[in-house]
């Protein structure tokens, strides 16, 4: 049998990260406001974790919220904030009943106080759990993240012979977390959205037309599903 994140033979991806896109068109085809479809993308998100974690996965990774967002209306950023805020307290407490790990990868220096103290609640409450690892991109860039991962390694005084790929991996935002071995994008867009750029270096990529508010536990699990039907190569044949 091959390691599971191999892929092939039914094998379950160990890490997964999901670019849930979509809810704008999913409130527009209503001709409800956008905001209203933020409110029902967050209602996938519990049953989403639940299934999650029966599959075995065990690092869930979603993307909230990119370093480039900050350009929408201040209307809608304000209610993504609020809606953050929202959800944490909301959610939380469940979550970390049933075994969920919260972790945020980002820059916090731009969110709102209440959000950073919410992200540090959150991770603190959570932090004893090994059930899934969730890791929510918050103000989140891949290019961000490698020149902050830069600048740290320069602030080491890490020398240039001693960097290495795994060093460097080191000073990711979320260095205990494996690379990824799949990544879904909802709403059909074949693009990759400054996501995780070095950790999706060899991962797998499915692509569903579905709106990020319809995507259901079915959805995922299909997911799954393809993976465990790709031979994973990483450059070899
Ligand atoms: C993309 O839809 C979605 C986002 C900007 C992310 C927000 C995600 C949620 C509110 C879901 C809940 C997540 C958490 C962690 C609380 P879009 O606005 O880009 O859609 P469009 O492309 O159709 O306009």
């Amino acid at each position: 049998m091959p390691a599971r994140s191999e892929g092939g033979r039914g094998a379950v991806p160990r890490h997964v990260a999901i670019i849930m896109d979509g809810n704008g068109r999913w409130a527009k085809r209503r001709l409800l406001p956008r905001t209203a479809g933020h409110r029902a993308g967050v209602t996938v998100l519990t049953p989403l974790l639940e299934t999650a974690g029966r599959m075995g996965v065990e690092f869930l990774t979603l993307y909230a919220f990119s370093t480039e967002n900050w350009i929408r209306p201040e209307s809608e950023v304000n209610t993504l904030m609020e809606l953050f805020l929202e959800t944490a307290r909301s959610k939380v407490p469940e979550l970390n009943e049933r075994g969920a790990r919260l972790r945020f990868m980002g820059r916090r220096e731009k969110l709102p106080a209440a959000v950073c103290e919410a992200i540090e609640e959150a991770e603190r409450l959570t932090a004893h759990n090994d059930r899934l690892n969730v890791y929510i991109a918050l103000n989140y860039g891949g290019r961000s993240e490698i020149v902050d991962a830069a600048r740290r390694i320069v602030a080491d005084g890490v020398p240039p012979e001693e960097l290495d790929e795994a060093t460097f991996g080191r000073y990711l935002y979320a260095p205990e977390a494996p690379e990824v071995d799949l990544v879904i994008r909802t709403s059909g867009e074949l693009r990759v959205s400054n996501f995780l750029l070095w950790q999706i270096a060899y991962a797998e990529f499915y692509v569903t037309e579905t709106l990020w508010p319809d995507f259901s536990p079915e959805e995922f699990v299909k997911a799954i599903e393809w993976f465990g039907t790709r031979s994973r190569r990483r450059g070899g044949v």
